[in-house]
């Protein structure tokens, strides 16, 4: 009988998915461990899906996504970075950000190549590296006082002739850290330097609280990077509408990579679904003021977690910029998949243990706080008992 290909054999399983496997066969539990806000899509979108049901919008569509929606992204970028994209040629919309995520890595990285990514990270980014048949170097950001920081020394120091790509990703999951003007500026460097392919994950940008006001954006790395530049920007319509289950999302890159991602997309999913595109053009066009409500809500979430979890002695809870995720860090704690189990087991609250974001992970849990308050109030009262 034939195998399953060795290749595909070593990407490991999501440890989040195997958490949140344990706690769907159980009954109340206050679910906090995967990346999703709790509140519905928002009217206004889902009427914009049917409309365009019943519009027709039910064919297949370019493999780059309608021409309407890449020109709704393009001047999304114009609005809000005051960056210029040709919506023909710099532009792919994807069925995910995750799908964007996979077709930026596949068309960067041969098989045998190094890849290179910052953690603690979502963990697709790295076994999306592992299904091109390539290797993974994880370089861990080390927690200097208050802040998350880059280790560009780590960076320099694992570069071989074999590396061709970094991933990052500010805001980040789970860390909630933003790239400051200064890190995006060195990352660039950096890749320009050793010629690599930059990849941005940039899908948290709008949910960003340090802002001059909230629902200013983190600045992409698209306001710095030239359109010459060897960068691509990942992003999704998942996290800033609550359009998790929609699956949609966008990539943003060098001429050649879009030209290439969008032939590739043929072969995956063709295109993303037609009357989906044409939802995420009416969130694009009118979900301001929906997503300053969600940000508002957002924020005081952050701060009741995190003004539960700093008086614990031993827990280390760095505030966050940006993202929907706290990730307190336990003195002593080395096993964090068995502290999220136990956790599970004694409380009926179910977190992401830290091990599942790879090098840099272990000894901490992530919380997401987007969650309402009725499930957020008592998941952290009894977390905080747990944990004292
Ligand atoms: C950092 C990061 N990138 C990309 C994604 C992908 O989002 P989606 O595939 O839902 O568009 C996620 C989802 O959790 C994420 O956390």
């Amino acid at each position: 009988m034939p195998s399953i290909a060795t290749s595909v054999e070593a990407v490991p399983r999501s440890r989040i998915r195997e958490l949140a496997e344990i706690a769907m066969s159980m009954d109340g539990v206050l679910r906090l461990y995967f990346g999703e806000s709790n509140l519905p899509t928002p009217e206004y979108i889902k009427q914009a899906a049917i409309r365009a049901m019943q519009d027709g919008f039910t064919f297949y569509t370019e493999n780059a996504g309608l021409p309407s929606t890449r020109r709704a992204i393009a001047a999304h970028y114009r609005a809000f970075h005051g960056v210029e994209l040709d919506p023909a040629s710099e532009i792919v919309v994807t069925a995910s950000g995750v799908q964007a995520l996979n077709l930026g890595i596949r068309c960067t990285l041969d098989p045998g190549d190094d890849g290179l990514v910052l953690t603690p990270a979502w963990p697709n980014g790295s076994s999306s590296i592992m299904m091109a048949n390539a290797s993974v170097r994880q370089i861990p950001q080390p927690l200097c006082g208050e802040r998350y920081r880059i280790d560009f020394d780590a960076l320099e120091a694992a570069i071989t002739p074999r590396t061709r790509m970094l991933l990052y990703t500010s805001p980040s999951n789970p860390l909630g850290w933003v790239a400051t003007d200064d890190e995006q500026q060195g990352l660039l460097d950096f890749a320009r330097r050793h010629d690599l392919w930059l990849i941005a994950d940039e899908v948290y940008d709008r949910l960003y609280y340090a802002g001059a006001r909230l629902g200013d954006p983190v600045p992409s790395i698209l306001r710095k990077a030239t359109r010459e530049d060897s960068v691509i920007v990942i992003h999704s319509f998942s996290k800033s509408y609550c359009m998790t289950g929609w699956r949609l999302g966008w990539m943003v890159a060098r001429r050649d990579a879009i030209a290439k991602a969008t032939q590739l997309n043929e072969f995956v999913v063709s295109h993303a679904p037609t009357f989906t595109q044409k939802a995420g053009e009416t969130a694009l066009a009118e979900g301001e003021s929906e997503l300053l409500r969600m940000l508002e809500r957002l924020k005081e979430n952050r701060d009741l977690c995190l003004e539960a979890l700093r008086g614990i002695p031993g827990v280390t809870v760095p505030k966050p910029d940006g993202a929907f995720y706290l990730f307190p860090c336990v003195d002593g704690l080395t096993d964090s998949f068995e502290f999220c189990r136990r956790l599970l087991m004694e409380t009926r609250v179910g977190l992401a243990p830290g091990v599942a974001f790879g090098e840099g992970g272990e000894g901490s849990f992530r919380i997401c706080y987007a969650a309402d308050r009725s499930i957020l109030e008592p998941a952290m009262e009894r977390l905080t008992r747990f944990l004292r």
